[in-house]
C-alpha cells in the first residue's frame, strides 16, 4: 500500500468522528482566514474529506485521481449542490487555465510526496496561480520532529476538543496500523525551513514562513509562496 491508497479509506488517524470534525473545522477556518476576497478562486489541493467548507471564495477541492471510489464521491455528495464548490481530481488540476487561481492550499500533504512529485506540484501551482496569487504549504514536517511531538500535539488538541479518551485509543491503534508500516517502508518527507525556501524559490516563488502553522500542530510549519514576476517576459512585451 502507498500513501494515496492509505488516505483513500477510513483511516485510524482521525481517532473518532469528533476529532475528524474538529480537525476539518480548524483547517477550514484557517483556509477561510487566508481568503482575501469573496470572489477569490481557491484550490484546496489534496483536501481530504474537507468536512467543513463555507465562507468567501469559489472553492475547488482536489483529490488524487484514484480516490474516486470513496473520498471523491463523498465530497461530491456533500458539495454537489453548492454552485461555489467544484470537486476535481488532482489530475484535472493541470487542465485548469493558466494564471487562473487566487489561492492554492496544500495542507498536510507534502510529507506524502516524493521530491520529484513535490517539485512538479510547485511548478503546477506556479503555472496556475495569478501573479497576485499565493501558494500555502501547510503542516510541513521539520526534520527534527519526532512522532512523540506529533502525539503530544494531538493529545493537547484532544484535551481542548473533548476527545482525549478516543485520541489515546486512536494513538494506540495508529501505532499498530498500516500508517506505521507505510511510514517505515515508504517514509514521510521532512524538510527544513531552508529546504522549503530553496524549493519555493527554484519554482519561481518568493517564499516566507508563516507565523503559525495551519491546523493544530504548532511544531510543524506553514509557508507562503508568492509568484515572482517574470521580468524578462515583461521586458520582452514592452519592447
Ligand atoms: C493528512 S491528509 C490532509 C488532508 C487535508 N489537506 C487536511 O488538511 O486535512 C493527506 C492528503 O494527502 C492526499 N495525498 C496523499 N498522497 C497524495 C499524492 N501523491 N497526490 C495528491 N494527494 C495525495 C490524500 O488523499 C489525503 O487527503
Amino acid at each position: 500500500m502507498n500513501w494515496r491508497d492509505y488516505w483513500n479509506q477510513d483511516t485510524p488517524i482521525y481517532t473518532g468522528e469528533r476529532h475528524k470534525l474538529l480537525h476539518y473545522r480548524l483547517v477550514a477556518n484557517d483556509i477561510i482566514g487566508l481568503i482575501s476576497s469573496p470572489d477569490a478562486i481557491v484550490l484546496d489541493y489534496g483536501c481530504g474529506e474537507a468536512l467543513c467548507r463555507q465562507g468567501g471564495g469559489q472553492m475547488c477541492p482536489a483529490l488524487p485521481e484514484r480516490c474516486r471510489p470513496l473520498v471523491r464521491d463523498r465530497l461530491k455528495e456533500r458539495f454537489g449542490s453548492n454552485p461555489r464548490i467544484t470537486v476535481v481530481s488532482t489530475d484535472d488540476v493541470s487542465e485548469l487555465p493558466e494564471a487562473s487561481l487566487d489561492l492554492i492550499v496544500v495542507n498536510s500533504l507534502v510529507q506524502y510526496l516524493s521530491l520529484d512529485e513535490f517539485r512538479s506540484l510547485l511548478k503546477l501551482s506556479r503555472d496556475k496561480l495569478k501573479d497576485s496569487g499565493r501558494l500555502i504549504l501547510g503542516d510541513i514536517i521539520p526534520p527534527d520532529i519526532s512522532p512523540l511531538t506529533d502525539a503530544k500535539a494531538l493529545l493537547s488538541f484532544a484535551w481542548r476538543g473533548g476527545f482525549l479518551r478516543s485520541a489515546v485509543a486512536g494513538l494506540a491503534r495508529t501505532a499498530f496500523s498500516d500508517y506505521r508500516r507505510i511510514r517505515e517502508e515508504v517514509g514521510l518527507a521532512q524538510y527544513s525551513e531552508e529546504e522549503i525556501v530553496d524549493l519555493l524559490s527554484d519554482a519561481g516563488f518568493s517564499p516566507e514562513r508563516a507565523e503559525r502553522n495551519l491546523g493544530h500542530n504548532p511544531a510543524r510549519m506553514t509557508f507562503v509562496g508568492r509568484p515572482v514576476q517574470d521580468l524578462d517576459a515583461e521586458d520582452a512585451t514592452e519592447r
